[in-house]
């Protein structure tokens, strides 16, 4: 096992009827910026619930942050921060949201001339505006860690920010919120979580047993309450195990003391960028190439994989290994989510040149827990997954 530190600061609150709770985490002298999406949050029941248990509290508001949140729109809201001297952020949304508010919390401290170069030159935030969030989709994890991903339409850009002082302070995790949630964003949570499981696992063994075991019982646990989520969002005790495996997912944890790879999410992020395909659909349209042609290094992982979580018990570590990728496409297949790029896209070709290049450009020239994926390889693998 590698060696590690470990902090992890948020205050998770779980359970039904929780967002409640938010009148006491909030300093009754603070002044609040109420961040919200599309709007969904009118329709569920969510916003009156926020609204009421801060109805002692001085609230601005500011919806309409999109899906893969766009800087521009975050621009806007950064000025009404400003204005009016906001000390305070709340999140109420899915990872668009929560992400787009750790823009936020880093822009509003941030004194440099453009925010954007917050995500271009990796600028660290140690500490930033607090924040806390409601989560309304389980997916990303982000409720419990400090990165966040920040698109920019303009330049077709789609980066990667984060740092100590970005964690919430805490998290309000009610399980009863994904009723309201449709179909493909249920599946897009189940696919997402596990696939953040699979970045901080399928690399080569190091004899981390307890992060081993871990990681695999988050995978069971998703295999096993997909069909009962997708099926009824009302079935509280699928709909629980799903949240709180969402946010074990990437809170840090599975990856200490362990190598992580993460060249599924670079790669993915691109293919939003270019096309605006849903974060989770990019990882299942790339995750099979990778690991094929990254087989030799992966294949014991992908045979414990094979016979822990899958129960794939014949055949030698080839054998088990390369089943263990056919039969993860298939989990895709089953919740509903595509597999290649050509599957979203019929402007598809060039793309893995444009990847390539984009990677030389921002001189990502290693990516893995090898640092060895170079953007030639990159652009096999993009190929592979046409
Ligand atoms: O905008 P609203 O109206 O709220 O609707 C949203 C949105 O259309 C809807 N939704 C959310 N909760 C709902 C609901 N609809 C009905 N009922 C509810 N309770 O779902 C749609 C998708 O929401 P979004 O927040 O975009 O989804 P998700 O949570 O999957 O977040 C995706 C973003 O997170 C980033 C992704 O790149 C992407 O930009 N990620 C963030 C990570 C992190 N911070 O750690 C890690 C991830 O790998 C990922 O990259
Ligand atoms: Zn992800």
């Amino acid at each position: 096992m590698n060696n590690f530190e470990f902090k992890n600061p948020t205050k998770i609150i779980f359970g039904k009827d929780t967002i409640e709770k938010l009148e006491s985490e909030i300093p009754k002298e603070a002044k609040v910026l109420l961040l919200y999406g599309g709007g969904s949050i009118k329709k569920n029941g969510i916003y009156d619930q926020v609204k009421t248990a801060l109805s002692n509290v001085d609230v601005v508001e500011f919806g309409g942050i999109p899906a893969n949140p766009e800087y521009a729109t975050l621009m806007d809201a950064l000025q009404i921060i400003k204005e009016e001297n906001i000390t305070y952020l709340l999140a109420v949304g899915g990872g668009s949201v929560i992400d787009g508010t750790k823009f936020l919390s880093a822009a509003a401290v941030y004194t440099g001339d453009t925010p954007w170069d917050i995500l271009t030159q990796n600028i660290r935030t140690e500490k930033g505006m607090p924040f806390g969030t409601v989560l309304t989709l389980p997916a990303t994890g982000s409720e419990m860690n400090s990165g966040a991903v920040i698109t920019r339409a303009e330049t077709k850009e789609k980066l990667a920010m984060g740092g100590p002082g970005l964690f919430p302070q805490f998290s309000i995790l009610d399980p009863q919120v994904i009723t309201s949630i449709p179909r493909r964003q249920l599946a897009n949570g189940l696919t997402d979580a596990f696939t953040h499981v699979l970045e901080q696992y399928m690399t080569y063994p190091i004899g981390a047993s307890l992060q081993d075991h871990f990681a695999e019982s988050i995978l069971q646990t998703l295999i096993e309450v997909a069909p009962k989520v997708l099926k009824d969002p009302t079935d509280y005790q699928a709909a629980s195990n799903f949240m709180w495996s969402c946010t074990m997912a990437l809170n840090g944890l599975i990856q200490k003391g362990v190598p992580t790879d993460w060249a599924v999410h670079a790669i993915g992020h691109e293919l939003t960028a270019l096309f605006g395909i849903d974060h989770a659909r990019t990882l299942a349209v790339i995750a099979p190439s990778h690991y094929k042609y990254n087989f030799e290094a992966k294949k014991d992982k992908l045979a414990q994989y094979a016979e822990r979580v899958w129960n794939i018990t014949e055949g030698s570590t080839d054998d088990k290994a390369y089943a263990a990728i056919e039969r993860t496409v298939v989990f895709f297949h089953e919740l509903g989510i595509d597999t290649k790029l050509s599957d979203y896209t019929e402007d598809y070709e060039g793309t893995a040149e444009k990847i390539s290049k984009r990677f030389t450009d921002r001189g990502w020239l290693g990516l893995g827990e090898h640092q060895d994926l170079s953007p030639d390889k990159v652009e096999k693998i993009v190929k592979m997954a046409y």
